[in-house]
């Protein structure tokens, strides 16, 4: 599902975020990226995302090769992906519901249909009584839950999330994991950008280290050792 080969990321100010990113992730995997602030974890999930351009290297996702990307492959690529950045992206004066309900909505899926699938995944990240609430009256922990709603509930091919328990307690925690763990079930191929260890510990995955935008994989539970 993701082919990367010395991929680099130099920002126009000339900040290097990413160098020689080796990445191979199958169908279906659940990879997460740990990394200190600043180590280049959102850079990389919008290079993934075909928002923000290589400026070295191969990268391919689904097939679509980002180096050379079109926006015709920029398109296609966003139509088989679910993402969840670190500020949600939501619609203020619209409830829970109708953010989660809009990506159905652009699909073409019949409102019966896209009411009931989107109260289901509502209900999975433990959000049934707010499906109503305008997401500005929402806490930043709820928010957090419908942008991850919205993004599963596609069913997309790639679903990426930058820390998509930043800000959430124990028992959301479990909401999420069980949501990327029903992900997982789909077949869905998962990269998550995060610090929690509790996370982790919820829903074992392959672990990947970014140290000052380069990538290593981390063997067994040597994170859980870590400084
Ligand atoms: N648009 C941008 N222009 C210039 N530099 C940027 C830009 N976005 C990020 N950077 C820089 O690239 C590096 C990696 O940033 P990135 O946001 O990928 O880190 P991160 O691992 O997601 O951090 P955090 O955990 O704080 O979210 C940082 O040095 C950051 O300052
Ligand atoms: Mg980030």
């Amino acid at each position: 599902m993701i082919h990367a080969r010395g991929v680099a990321k130099v920002y126009e100010n000339g900040t290097q975020a990413l160098q020689e990113v080796n990445l191979e992730v199958a169908e279906g995997e659940l990879v997460y990226v740990l990394g200190a602030s600043g180590a280049g974890k959102t850079t990389l999930l919008k290079l993934l995302l075909g928002m923000e351009r290589l400026t070295a290297g191969e990268l391919e996702v689904a097939g679509i090769s980002l180096a050379k990307a079109q926006a015709p492959d920029i398109r296609r690529l966003r139509r088989i992906t679910g993402s969840v950045f670190q500020d949600f992206k939501l619609i203020p004066g619209r409830t829970a519901l109708e953010n989660v309900a809009l990506s159905l909505r652009v699909l073409g899926v019949p409102w019966s249909e896209n009411r009931q699938r989107s109260l289901a995944v509502l209900e999975e990240v433990g959000l049934t009584d707010r499906v109503g609430s305008l997401v500005q009256t929402l806490s930043w922990g709820e928010r957090q839950r419908v942008a991850l709603a919205r993004a599963v509930v596609r069913e997309p091919r790639l679903l990426l999330a930058d820390e998509p328990t930043g800000n959430l307690d124990a028992v959301s925690v479990g909401y999420v994991a069980a949501v990327l763990a029903r992900a997982g079930e789909k077949g869905i191929t998962r990269v998550v950008a995060t610090h929690d260890t509790r996370l982790l510990d919820r829903l074992p995955g392959r672990v990947l280290q970014l140290e000052q935008g380069r990538l290593r994989e981390v063997a067994g539970k040597e994170w859980e050792n870590r400084p």
